[in-house]
C-alpha cells in the first residue's frame, strides 16, 4: 500500500557528504568567501578539502574549522587551479581522504587584468580568463566523473562563484565583468549537460562583500568611492553572506 507523502522533511544535514572548495584560504584571520564557505559547510557536517595556491592560508582555514567540535573533517591541499595536474590531484585527494565527492565550490577568482578594451594587456587578459573561467571547467572535468559514481538520484552539486558584476557590468575594467558574465552562461550550459547524470550546477552572483580582496588598496582603486563606502559601512555584507 502507498504510504503517501513523507511526513518529515528530508534532512538538510551535510553529514557524510564531501566538498572541495577552491580558494579556501585567506590572508591572516580574514574571512574571504572560500574560507567562509568552507567553515559553513563543515558546520553543517560536511568534510571539506580546502584547496588554495597558498597552503599556509588553507592551513589556517582548516585550523579555524577544527577549532570547534562536531564539525565535518577538513584537510588543506595546495593546488593551482590553472594546472590540470593539480586539479586532478585535488579530486584524487578528496577521494583518498574522504572516500567520495559530492560538492565542488569553484570559488577562485581574481580582479584580473586592468584596463578597458583599448589599454588592457592581452597576455594578462588570457591569464586572468584562465584563472577566473577555465579553472572552473578544469576542476569540473575531474569532479564530475567522481560525483557520477555516487549512489542515488542526486549525485553531486557544483557551485560556481560569479558576481553581480557578471550580470550588470559596472566596474571600470573589462576583464572582471567579462569573466564573471562568462561564468553565468558556463553554469547554464553545464547545468543542462549534467542534469541527466544527477549533477546540479548553479552559480551565485554576490554583490560587493568586505573580504580581504576588497580591503586591498590596489583593488579598491578600481571602485568608485560611494560603492566602497557602502560596502565597508554595512555590517552585513561579509563573506558569511555568500
Ligand atoms: N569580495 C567581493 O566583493 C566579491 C563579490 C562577488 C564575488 N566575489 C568572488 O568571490 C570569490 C572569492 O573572492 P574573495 O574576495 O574571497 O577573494 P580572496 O582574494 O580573499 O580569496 C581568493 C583565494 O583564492 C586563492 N587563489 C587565487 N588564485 C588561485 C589559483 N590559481 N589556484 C588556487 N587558489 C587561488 C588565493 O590564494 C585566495 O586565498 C572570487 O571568485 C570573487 O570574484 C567576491
Amino acid at each position: 500500500m502507498d504510504s503517501g507523502p513523507l511526513s518529515e522533511p528530508p534532512s538538510r544535514s551535510l553529514k557524510g557528504k564531501v566538498a572541495i572548495v577552491t580558494g579556501a584560504g585567506c590572508l591572516g584571520d580574514g574571512i574571504g568567501n572560500g574560507r567562509a564557505i568552507s567553515i559553513l559547510l563543515a558546520d553543517d557536517g560536511c568534510d571539506v578539502l580546502c584547496v588554495d595556491l597558498n597552503l599556509e592560508w588553507a592551513n589556517k582555514t582548516v585550523e579555524m574549522i577544527t577549532a570547534k567540535p562536531h564539525r565535518g573533517r577538513a584537510i588543506s591541499f595546495r593546488a593551482d587551479v590553472t594546472s590540470q595536474a593539480d586539479c586532478e590531484s585535488a579530486v584524487q585527494a578528496a577521494i583518498e581522504n574522504f572516500g567520495r565527492l559530492d560538492i565542488l565550490v569553484n570559488n577562485v577568482g581574481i580582479g584580473g587584468a586592468p584596463g578597458t578594451a583599448v589599454d588592457v594587456d592581452m597576455v594578462e587578459w588570457a591569464k586572468s580568463m584562465e584563472i577566473n573561467v577555465a579553472s572552473m571547467v578544469q576542476m569540473s572535468k575531474y569532479a564530475i566523473p567522481a560525483m557520477a559514481r555516487n549512489e542515488g538520484e542526486t549525485k553531486g552539486s557544483i557551485v560556481n562563484m560569479g558576481s553581480v558584476a557578471g550580470l550588470k557590468g559596472g566596474t571600470p575594467h573589462l576583464l572582471y565583468p567579462t569573466s564573471k558574465g562568462a561564468i553565468v552562461n558556463l553554469t547554464r550550459a553545464m547545468a543542462a549537460h549534467h542534469a541527466a547524470e544527477g549533477i546540479r550546477v548553479n552559480c551565485v552572483c554576490p554583490g560587493m562583500l568586505y573580504t580581504p580582496m576588497i580591503a586591498d588598496l590596489a583593488f579598491q582603486a578600481i571602485f568608485p568611492d560611494e560603492l566602497l563606502d557602502r560596502c565597508t559601512s554595512w555590517d552585513n555584507v561579509l563573506a558569511w553572506d555568500t
